[in-house]
């Protein structure tokens, strides 16, 4: 049987013969200090790729993937619902958030929840400050065409909002001064108070507010010419021709991209390329939804099952 010698004050080692007689150890063979000095370096080097990797995986895809979501409904309806519910439990959370309006068809389903919500009493909006994303330029307030009255019969009217706390974009004036002032003014207001949320939608060729595709994404509140085009588009509500603003006046996309938390909502088969565009696509100057993949915070994107049809998937982070 073979044991193992003492190690006594650095002497070498003996095994013991089956007699018990010591025999001097075999020499291990020693590994040249160039192939130890490899393997060293090789270990660091891969311990530095698998602490990139996790802080990829899950720093900076945390930060940067999983604040932009899409989820779509089967119905408008459904969209409503939940986006209505998600509302709900941040104003009753942030009782006095800023919150971004936005006017046309595609929130009006979602105003309608949300005051059935009110009026239920699961949720007050009376310390809630009230923005907005677009208005025309030499428009009263009680005129019916004017975005504040929309915003104000659609929904501000209809909850327990108060008037101290809406922060709409101003509409009046007379010149192209007034209307430059108003926009200055915005800018100042938003620089000082930060829009907590904003509710978006946008048009079928992804323009946001007024910000239409190829304008200047570095903008800021500003005053803008609407084209012959969009003047005619405009032209039932007006009557005429020579009634429509020839002015409108719109938050920046820099604007929006420095509110906190963006909620984009869209409803029908129009929507659907510019969606599409947001959630599959590149940043694109040809469309200024796209901004919004430069948003540093939390962009959620809902759509009804025609808006989101380019999507596959019913849910996907991007
Ligand atoms: C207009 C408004 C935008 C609005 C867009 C979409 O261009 N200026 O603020 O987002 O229309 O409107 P709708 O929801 O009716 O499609």
């Amino acid at each position: 049987m073979l044991g193992k010698g003492n190690s006594q004050n650095g002497q070498e080692l003996l095994d013991l013969n089956e007699k018990g007689v010591s025999i001097p150890k075999k020499e291990e063979k020693k590994k040249p200090a160039s192939s130890e000095t490899f393997t060293h370096v090789l270990l660091i080097f891969l311990a530095c790729v698998l602490l990139g990797l996790f802080l990829k995986i899950f720093i900076f895809n945390k930060n940067i993937e999983k604040n932009k979501t899409f989820q779509k409904f089967k119905t408008a309806d459904d969209m409503n619902r939940n986006v209505g519910d998600i509302i709900v439990r941040y104003v009753n959370q942030h009782p006095k958030a800023r919150i971004g309006l936005v006017s046309g068809s595609t929130p009006q389903g979602l105003y309608k929840y949300l005051i059935n919500k009110y009026e239920r009493g699961e949720v007050s909006f009376k310390d809630v400050k009230f923005y907005s994303i677009d208005g025309y330029c030499g428009l009263k307030k009680e005129d019916k065409n004017s975005y504040y009255h929309a915003l104000n019969e659609g929904f501000l009217s209809k909850i327990d909002a108060q008037e101290q706390n809406f922060f709409l974009i101003k509409e009046e004036g007379n010149t192209i001064l007034d209307f430059l002032k108003n926009a200055e003014d915005y800018n100042e207001l938003l620089k000082k108070n930060p829009i907590d949320l904003q509710i978006l939608s946008f048009g079928e060729n992804g323009h946001i507010g007024f910000n239409e595709p190829y304008s200047d994404f570095d903008s800021l509140t500003q005053v803008v010419k609407l084209s012959e085009e969009k003047r005619r588009e405009k032209l039932p509500a007006f009557g005429s021709f020579d009634n429509t603003p020839e002015y409108a006046i719109t938050q920046g996309i820099k604007n929006i991209l420095q509110s906190k938390e963006v909620i984009v909502i869209a409803k029908g088969k129009e929507k659907a390329k510019a969606i599409n565009e947001l959630v599959n696509g590149f940043f694109s100057k040809g469309s200024p939804l796209t901004a919004l993949k430069n948003h540093n915070g939390k962009v959620s994107v809902y759509t009804d099952e025609a808006a989101g049809s380019l999507v596959k998937e019913f849910q996907k982070k991007f």
